[in-house]
């Protein structure tokens, strides 16, 4: 089976993190803080604080903030349920708005149409490694005094009118969950250009410390280990070989998927899309409907999946409480499908599967 995700870790990483256990320094260290200033150099950002998941670093850039009970949060519907929930955490609102139907990334119009006199952020997301409009978005925030919040989790590397995602709005975050462009195991990252932010999430992510046990603010454990950072560390130095492979990939596909019915991811010519995922749209006219689809690929041994069935507002946790209408999502929903394009996928299973595919008409 060519599997739709898959993380790449090697030797380099086994010994780089069996030096950090040689070392005795398991948890939050140096290594953490070199990753941390590599990591912000890669992104062209002042600083960046290292987390153990991508919800934790919105949760910490949120609460960093200042985002409280009564705010209001928008964010895209179509998403990972992380982007909403990270602001069900601060007590705060998620208010889920449409997104653009070409990029499938959160739409200017809607969130102006949403703004109220709680509105505090916006959270836009570099769906599926393709920037959103940022443009727009930040002038809408600026013009609001509205905080803008970058969901980078599946974008490292991505970049937006010349500049990488992560320091357009007041924070970045992302995620090095295994099947990301990069991966630290479980792990993330804030990424900004303000230091007293980045100082009220680093108290944020652990516990509160402003020195030494003595804790000023109510804080949580989020941080990261030097575990994770090891591996981070190596990783990063690869990503751009494997954002390469990514668009190479999604490239072929781009040129050789020719199925009625089936559409091939739309490319802002202003931004480099990561191909976090390769995410098609299975139409009305596709001789035969999505789930057929993913069964047909199964039995020839191709991994698929849907990314995302179900958009945020529809979800059993937010569907009683909001009164959100987002058609572009739902119908995004009933069709997308995600195709193999990491870096483990050859040259031949890209023409292995277009053949298959283009086979189906
Ligand atoms: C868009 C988006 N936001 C947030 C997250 C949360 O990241 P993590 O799984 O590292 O907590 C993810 C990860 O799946 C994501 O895809």
């Amino acid at each position: 089976m060519i599997p739709v995700g898959k993380p790449f870790v090697g030797d380099e990483e086994i010994a780089a993190v069996a030096e950090v256990i040689r070392s005795g320094m398991l948890a939050q260290g140096a290594v953490v803080t070199a990753f941390e200033d590599e990591f912000a150099a890669y992104c062209g950002v002042k600083e960046a604080v290292g987390t153990n998941s991508g919800t934790a670093a919105l949760h910490a850039a949120l609460l960093a903030l200042g985002i409280k009970a009564g705010d209001e949060v928008i964010v895209p519907s179509f998403t990972f349920i992380a982007t909403a929930t990270a602001v069900s955490m601060c007590g705060a609102t998620p208010v889920m708005v449409d997104v653009d139907r070409e990029t499938y990334t959160i739409s200017p119009d809607e969130i102006a149409e949403h703004i109220t006199s709680r509105t505090k952020a916006v959270i836009g997301v570099h769906l599926f490694g393709q920037p959103f409009d940022v443009a727009p978005v930040r002038k809408i925030c600026d013009d609001n005094d509205l905080f803008l919040v970058e969901d980078c989790a599946q974008a490292h590397g991505a970049m937006y009118k010349g500049e990488k995602v992560g320091g357009f709005g007041a924070a970045g975050c992302f995620s090095f969950y295994p099947t990301k462009n990069m991966t630290t195991g479980e792990g993330g990252m804030v990424t900004t250009d303000d230091p007293e932010l980045a100082a009220r999430v680093r108290r944020v992510i652990n516990h509160g410390q402003s020195d030494k046990y003595l804790h000023t603010e109510l804080g949580f454990n989020l941080r990261m280990s030097n575990l994770n950072a090891a591996i981070g560390r190596v990783q990063l130095a690869k990503l751009d070989g494997f954002n390469a492979k990514r668009q190479e990939n999604a490239a072929y596909y781009n040129e050789n998927l020719k199925c009625a019915g089936l559409t091939t991811p739309y490319c802002r010519d202003d931004s480099v899309h990561v191909y976090h995922q390769y995410v098609v749209e299975v139409g009305d006219d596709f001789a035969m409907g999505r789930e057929a689809f993913m069964a047909f690929l199964r039995e020839k041994n191709i991994g698929s999946a849907v990314h995302y069935p179900m958009p945020v507002h529809m979800q059993p946790l937010y569907r009683d409480s909001g009164n959100a209408v987002c058609p572009v999502s739902d119908v995004l929903s009933s069709r997308v499908l995600s195709l193999p394009v990491h870096p483990g996928v050859t040259a031949e299973n890209c023409a292995y599967i277009c053949d298959t595919i283009n086979e189906v008409n």
